[in-house]
């Protein structure tokens, strides 16, 4: 890392010279900001490529208030981890597959992406240069955040004339508040997540804040979150705001097909390839909510939700009870390979994991 290695840190201090540890209680992360050490930024203009980026000191950007992210939402987001292991060593999980699908966010939103080795280089130096807020082995991992925004100024609905790529990094625990404990979804009915022809299918910053609103109903509601149904026949699961969604039926495992309104999750692939190692049947199919009365098991899967039980899932005041928790069913089995790999307890067959 020559450039952190000749340039002090914030802290007056070499990268060689500073803590294992940043000053965290590591018992007590949940998914929140945590200001890290260094964040990662690169410029170009439009119809140029991206060149070369560098690692700033973590803190705040300045951008022009006609910037084309805050006044189009011209943006995208991805999420990555990197975990550390029992012996120290830090492990990414398949971060070309968020370079890929920044590339293909970015050519819907007519945006410059960075190539796909630009985008795991830099994620492996943000990684490296933020490795004491990574947690200890088995209290979490630490969450990257890569950012592609049109920040020059625009006006007339357009392309913006500059793009900004910035990676930051934060150490987190469990997702939900509810830790490990089975999620309670809810079938959200008034407003929709997608719609064909739509942004649904790329990690567009625009698919997000038009759901905070279902959410703080759900929340208020007790429950953790809001699983959305098609936005043309309000019949077909689709996904729920931070995660996609799998049903289990003895050896067959169903998820909702990635068309164009759902997002392809890198967990959702991941999950697909070892389930179908151990045997299960899975298919990628419109799923009717009215089936959901017959699963056995219900998991959501994700970057910042891992693999995680759907308790119940209510529609239309019916509440829908799924097997939870025991070390056998399909979730645990297939969590625990998951995660077994991101940590380097199971030995990596697949290509999946960086180490650095
Ligand atoms: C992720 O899982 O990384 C996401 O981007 C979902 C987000 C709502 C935290």
């Amino acid at each position: 890392l020559p450039q952190l290695i000749s340039q002090p840190s914030e802290y007056g201090r070499n990268v060689d010279e500073v803590d294992e540890y940043a000053d965290v209680d590591w018992e007590n992360i949940g998914f929140g900001v945590v200001p890290t050490d260094y964040m990662y930024v690169m410029k170009c203009s439009k119809n140029e490529n991206f060149e070369r980026g560098q690692l700033n000191p973590y803190g705040n950007i300045e951008i022009s208030p006609a910037a084309g992210v805050l006044n189009y939402g011209q943006g995208l987001y991805e999420g990555t981890k990197a975990h550390r292991t029992e012996d120290g060593r830090l492990l990414l999980f398949r971060p070309d597959q968020n370079a890929i699908r920044m590339r293909k966010g970015a050519e819907r939103l007519c945006m410059p992406a960075p190539s796909i080795n630009q985008f795991v280089d830099a994620v492996k130096q943000i990684a490296r240069a933020n490795k004491r807020w990574t947690p200890p082995a088995g209290k979490g991992s630490l969450y990257i955040r890569p950012l592609l925004m049109g920040s020059g100024p625009i006006l007339g609905l357009a392309p913006s004339p500059e793009y900004t790529f910035l990676i930051f990094a934060s150490p987190v625990g469990n997702y939900f508040k509810e830790g490990i404990a089975p999620l309670k979804l809810y079938v959200e009915e008034e407003y929709d997540r997608a719609s064909p022809g739509g942004a649904g299918g790329i990690k567009s910053i625009t698919n997000y804040a038009p759901v905070l609103k279902a959410i703080a109903k759900a929340k208020s509601r007790g429950f953790s979150d809001v699983l959305y149904l098609d936005s043309v026949n309000k019949k077909y699961l689709e996904e729920v705001s931070s995660c996609n969604i799998f049903v289990v039926k003895g050896n067959f495992i169903s998820t909702p097909p990635t068309a164009g309104t759902i997002l392809s999750g890198v967990t959702r692939k991941s999950v697909i390839e070892i389930a179908r190692d151990h045997g299960y049947q899975v298919e990628e199919r419109a799923i009717p909510v009215d089936e959901l009365i017959e699963a056995d098991e219900v998991f959501c899967t994700g970057t910042a939700v891992g693999v995680a039980p759907v308790g119940s899932i209510t529609y239309k005041n019916q509440r829908m009870e799924f097997r939870i928790g025991d070390d056998q069913s399909t979730c645990s089995r297939l969590y625990s390979t998951l995660v077994g790999i991101q940590t380097g307890i199971i030995e990596d067959k697949k290509g999946w994991i960086i180490e650095l």
